[in-house]
C-alpha cells in the first residue's frame, strides 16, 4: 500500500505537549547563491542552551534539502538526517552551526519555501516554509536576528529589515528586530518599484516602495494610498509606530494565501494589491485596502509580539483581523463593515463550527498546521477580541493592549498571557470568558419574553451543539447588546449590555409605560445563533424603526429568510409584507445607498440549507436555487418603478473614484440593475457593459446578461479585451462557473479547464474555476453528482503539486452530512478516491479524514 502516505498520517501534535527550546539562537547569518534548479543556502548560526529548556536533543527541522556540508564550530560534522531534519551532537554551551545545502526552487510548485514565479524568486515561510530553506529549529518561540547576503544576476534583491550593502551581482541585508523564521522572506527578480515616503509620529522618514513586474506600475497607487492610511491608523489609534527605516511590499502572481506579514518586506497575492480602475472592482479596492492594513498592523500583532506555538495562532491572527476590520470602518461606513462582516462569518464560519471541521478558536491538536488557517481562526477569533473589548469597555480595553505592548515586546505569547493583560488592567476575572478560545461550536441562544405590569423580562437560554472531540459543552459570556422600542417606534431604551454567563439567565426592566418591541443582539454583539419566536408585523416594525443600523439590517434579512423558508418548505408564494417592507426601505433616500444594497442581498443558499437542515429539513439545494430566483423575480416585478429610478439616480458619472460614497452609490445601481434585467431582457445592462469605462461597471453589467444566459456575445469580447491581464482572466473564468445554470455548472468548469489559459499551477486560476464551482451550492451539489466527481479529480491532480491548496478546497465537502443519502452516498465516494490516492500531502489526508469522520 501507499507507504509515504501512511507516513504521512497519524502524527498528531498536540498542545499539551509544549516544551520550550532546548537551544536558543542569537544571530543568523544566511547567504543565498541563486539557480533556478541548484540554489545554494549557507547558514551560520549562533547556537546557544536555553536556561528554560532541556539539551537532551539537538534538533533542527529540515525538508527535501540536499545537505552538501555541516560544521559545528569550524569541525565538520555528519548528523543524522530524516525525513523531517537532523539531530547532531553538539557542544556543551553556546556554539556556531555552519552548513550549507541545495534546494530547487523552480521546481517547488507547492509555494512553500524558496520558489519561483514568472522567473522571480520569492519565500513563503509561515508557518513550517522555513525548514525548506535550510536546516533550522523552524519554531515561532525562537526568535533571532537575521543578516542575508543575496547572490544573483538579477536586478532586484529584498529581504527584511534595512539593505546594509551591495555590489555587482549581490546584496546584503540586516533585520535588527529579533523574530522567528517564519518571518523570513527574500525576493529576486526583474521589479520595478512604486516609491513613496511617510512620516512616523515621531518624525522619522520611512521610505516605501511597492515592487511589481513591470507593466504593472500602473496599479500600485492605490495600495500606497492604503499603506499610508494605515500607517497614520495605527500610530492614531494604538500608539503603534513603525519600526524600520523601509517597508517594502511585493506583489507574487503564484501564492497560496492573500498576503504575508514578512518583517519589512510583505509579500502580496497580486489580487491583493494590484488595483486600477479599469480591472478591479469597488469590492476589489475596498478587500486591498484591507489586506494591506491587515499585514501592516502584524507588524506589531504579529511581528513584534508573536506566538510561542502555532496553537496559538489566533493571538495574531484573530486580533489583527479585528483591527483591520476597525480600520474599515473608520475608513469607510462602521454598519455597512459590519454588516458585511457578519455575512462572511455566517457564510464562512458558521458553516465551518457546525460540520465535521469544527475546532475551537485555539486548537488543541493537528496535523498540519497549514490546514488550521481558518475562518474560525481568523474570524471568530477577532469576534472574540470585539467580545472582549464590549465587555471591558474602550478605556480599558486600550489599556490592556497599552500593557501588552509594554509588557510583551520582542517576546512569543499565549492566550494565556493575552487574558492576563486584561485581567491586569481591569481587575475581571476571565476564567469563564477564556471557554470562547477552548470551546468549539456556534452557541444558540433561546430568548423569550414576558410582560407583567411596567416591568420586561427577557429570559436567555443558551446551548452550544456537540462538536468533534466536544461532546457536551459549558456556558459561555455572552455580551448581549439590547434596546427598547416603545410601540410608536420611539427607542424607550437605549442600547444597553447584558452579559450573560449562566445557561439560562432573565434581565428585567421596570416602569416601563406599555409594552415594548426589543432590538436584540445590536451590531451582533456575539456570534451566535439567535432563536426566537416572533412575525412579520415585528420584523417590520423594527426594519421601519430600530436606531442600530445591524438590527435594521437583520430584521429585513430574517424577513426574506422567512419568506424563503415557507417557499421552500410549504410551496408558499414569496412574501408580500416582505417586498413592502423592502419596498419602503429602499425607497428612504436617507439611508446609506451602501445599506440598502445590502438590505436587496437575500440569505445564502448555504445560509438557508443550514437552517433547514437544523429544523430537521433535507435541504435540497436546486429547491433552494430555484426559490432564491423566485424570489427575486418577484421583487423584480414588485417594484420595477423604483428600480429604474434608484438604477438611474445612482449611476455614477464622471471620473472613477473607489472611494465609499461613489462605490455605495454603484452598489445600489447594479443591485437594482440585476433585478431590472429580468424585466428588460438585458436592455440596461448591454447598455452599461458597453458605456462602462470602469471594471466595476463592466464586470457588473456581464454578471447581469450572464445570469439570464444573454451574454455570449459580452463574454467573448470581454475576454479579448482583457487576455493580457491574469487578474482580470480569473474574474472571466469563475463568472462563468458561479453564474451558469445548476446543471450546467460542473460542465463549464471541466470546459474551462481545458482552456488554454488555465493551469493548475497558479492557485488563482484554480480557484477561480473550481473554487466557484465549489461556492455555488446548486452547482456543486446537482443530483448528477457530477460536481462532486469533477472536484475530486481536479483536487487528486492539484495535490502533488500544491497540497496546500488542494487540502483547503476540500472544504467544499464540509457540508455533506446535511443531504441526502444519495448526495451523501456519492461524496463518500468523492472523498474515499480521494484519500486512496498515492502517496497523498499529509495536509489532505488530514482534511479529508476528519471530513469523512
Ligand atoms: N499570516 C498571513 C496573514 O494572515 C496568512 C498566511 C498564512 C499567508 C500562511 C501565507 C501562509 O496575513
Ligand atoms: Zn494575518
Amino acid at each position: 500500500m501507499k507507504d509515504a502516505a501512511a507516513a504521512q498520517t497519524g502524527q498528531t501534535i498536540y498542545l499539551s505537549d509544549y516544551t520550550p527550546p532546548g537551544w536558543l539562537v542569537e544571530d543568523v547569518s544566511l547567504t543565498f547563491r541563486l539557480a533556478p534548479d541548484a540554489t545554494r543556502v549557507l547558514s551560520r548560526i549562533r547556537f546557544a542552551p536555553n536556561p528554560e529548556g532541556t539539551q537532551d536533543r539537538f534538533f533542527l527541522h529540515g525538508e527535501k534539502l540536499k545537505l552538501i556540508s555541516a560544521a559545528i564550530d569550524g569541525t565538520p560534522v555528519t548528523p543524522d538526517i530524516t525525513p523531517e531534519g537532523l539531530s547532531c551532537a553538539v557542544p556543551e554551551g553556546a556554539f556556531t552551526w555552519e552548513a550549507e545545502v541545495e534546494i530547487a526552487p523552480a521546481q517547488n510548485f507547492a509555494l512553500e519555501g524558496l520558489y519561483m514565479s514568472n522567473g522571480m524568486y520569492c519565500t513563503q515561510c509561515e508557518a513550517e516554509g522555513f525548514r525548506k530553506i535550510t536546516y533550522y529549529p523552524d519554531r515561532p518561540d525562537v526568535m533571532a536576528t537575521f543578516h542575508v547576503r543575496i547572490e544573483s544576476d538579477l536586478p532586484v534583491m529584498l529581504s527584511n529589515g534595512n539593505p546594509i550593502a551591495s555590489g555587482e551581482g549581490w546584496a546584503e541585508w540586516h533585520d535588527p528586530w529579533p523574530k522567528p523564521s517564519y518571518l523570513f522572506a527574500l525576493v529576486a527578480g526583474e521589479l520595478v518599484n512604486h516609491p513613496d515616503t511617510f512620516t512616523t509620529m515621531s518624525g522619522r522618514a520611512v521610505e516605501l516602495n511597492i515592487w511589481v513586474r513591470p507593466g504593472d506600475e500602473g496599479k500600485c497607487a492605490f495600495g500606497m494610498e492604503a499603506l499610508k492610511k494605515s500607517m497614520k491608523w495605527d500610530e492614531e489609534v494604538y500608539g503603534r509606530e513603525y519600526d524600520l527605516d523601509l517597508f517594502n511590499i511585493v506583489a507574487v502572481d503564484d501564492f497560496n494565501m492573500g498576503a504575508m506579514e514578512n518583517k519589512g518586506l510583505n509579500i502580496f497575492n497580486s489580487s491583493c494589491v494590484l488595483a486600477s480602475p479599469e480591472t478591479s472592482t469597488d469590492a476589489n479596492f475596498e478587500r486591498i485596502e484591507a489586506i494591506i492594513a491587515h499585514e501592516y498592523f502584524h507588524n506589531w500583532t504579529g511581528d513584534r509580539i508573536t506566538c510561542r506555538d502555532w496553537f496559538q495562532l489566533c493571538l495574531k491572527e484573530g486580533l489583527t483581523v479585528f483591527r483591520d476590520a476597525s480600520f474599515t470602518a473608520d475608513m469607510r461606513s462602521e454598519p455597512v463593515k459590519r454588516i458585511s462582516d457578519v455575512i462572511t462569518l455566517r457564510a464562512r464560519q458558521f458553516r465551518e463550527d457546525n460540520g465535521p471541521l469544527a475546532h475551537p478558536v485555539r486548537p488543541e491538536s493537528f496535523q498540519e498546521i497549514n490546514n488550521f488557517y481558518t475562518a474560525t481562526v481568523y474570524e471568530k477569533g477577532a469576534e472574540v477580541i470585539g467580545m472582549l473589548k464590549l465587555l471591558v469597555g474602550d478605556e480599558a480595553y486600550f489599556k490592556a493592549l497599552d500593557l501588552y505592548f509594554t509588557r510583551h515586546d520582542g517576546q512569543a505569547c499565549t492566550i494565556e498571557d493575552w487574558l492576563k493583560v486584561f485581567e491586569d488592567a481591569t481587575g475581571r476575572d476571565l476564567t469563564q470568558f477564556k471557554r470562547w478560545y477552548s470551546q468549539a461550536g456556534t452557541p444558540r441562544l433561546h430568548v423569550t419574553e414576558s410582560w407583567d405590569n411596567g416591568t420586561f423580562t427577557l429570559h436567555f437560554r443558551q446551548e452550544t451543539p456537540p462538536t468533534p472531540g466536544q461532546p457536551s459543552k459549558q456556558p459561555q459570556v455572552l455580551p448581549i447588546a439590547v434596546g427598547l422600542l416603545g410601540p410608536n417606534g420611539d427607542e424607550v431604551l437605549p442600547t444597553t449590555l447584558l452579559e450573560m454567563t449562566e445557561a439560562e439567565q432573565s434581565f428585567s426592566f421596570e416602569g416601563l409605560g406599555a409594552r415594548p418591541v426589543p432590538s436584540i443582539l445590536r451590531g451582533f454583539s456575539a456570534p451566535v445563533i439567535l432563536h426566537r419566536e416572533t412575525d412579520n408585523a415585528e420584523r417590520a416594525f423594527l426594519l421601519a424603526h430600530d436606531t442600530d443600523p445591524y438590527n435594521r439590517w437583520e430584521a429585513g434579512r430574517s424577513l426574506a429568510k422567512n419568506a424563503l423558508l415557507r417557499m421552500i418548505a410549504e410551496g408558499m408564494a414569496p412574501d408580500a409584507a416582505y417586498l413592502d417592507a423592502l419596498k419602503t426601505l429602499l425607497e428612504d433616500e436617507t439611508l446609506d445607498p451602501a445599506f440598502r444594497a445590502l438590505a436587496m442581498a437575500l440569505p445564502s443558499e448555504d445560509d438557508l440549507a443550514l437552517t433547514l437542515f437544523e429544523g430537521g429539513t433535507t435541504p435540497d439545494p436546486q429547491r433552494i436555487w430555484e426559490k432564491r430566483e423566485e424570489m427575486r423575480e418577484a421583487m423584480a416585478r414588485h417594484m420595477p418603478d423604483l428600480l429604474a429610478r434608484l438604477y438611474a439616480a445612482h449611476q455614477v458619472t464622471g471620473p472613477y473614484s473607489p472611494e465609499a460614497g461613489p462605490a455605495a452609490d454603484r452598489a445600489l445601481s447594479n443591485a437594482a440593475l440585476a433585478l431590472l434585467t429580468r424585466l428588460d431582457g438585458g436592455e440596461r445592462a448591454r447598455a452599461q457593459y458597453a458605456g462602462a469605462d470602469n471594471m466595476t461597471q463592466q464586470l457588473a453589467a456581464l454578471s447581469c446578461l450572464l445570469s439570464i444566459d444573454a451574454g455570449a456575445q459580452e463574454l467573448q469580447s470581454f475576454y479579448e479585451q482583457w487576455q493580457h491581464d491574469r487578474l482580470v482572466i480569473d474574474k472571466w473564468f469563475s463568472l462563468q462557473v458561479g453564474l451558469a445554470r445548476p446543471e450546467d455548472a460542473a460542465a463549464t468548469a471541466e470546459r474551462l479547464a481545458a482552456h488554454p489559459d488555465f493551469t493548475m499551477k497558479n492557485p488563482n486560476r484554480f480557484r477561480a474555476t473550481f473554487g466557484a464551482l465549489a461556492m455555488s451550492p446548486a452547482g456543486f451539489h446537482h443530483a448528477s453528482g457530477k460536481g462532486y466527481a469533477l472536484l475530486a479529480d481536479w483536487l487528486k491532480k492539484l495535490d502533488p503539486l500544491n497540497p496546500q491548496t488542494t487540502a483547503r478546497m476540500c472544504t467544499a465537502f464540509e457540508t455533506w452530512k446535511r443531504y441526502d443519502s444519495d448526495r451523501q452516498a456519492m461524496i463518500r465516494e468523492a472523498l474515499e478516491g480521494i484519500l486512496a490516492q498515492d502517496g497523498l500531502s499529509r495536509d489532505t489526508s488530514e482534511m479529508v479524514s476528519r471530513i469523512l469522520n
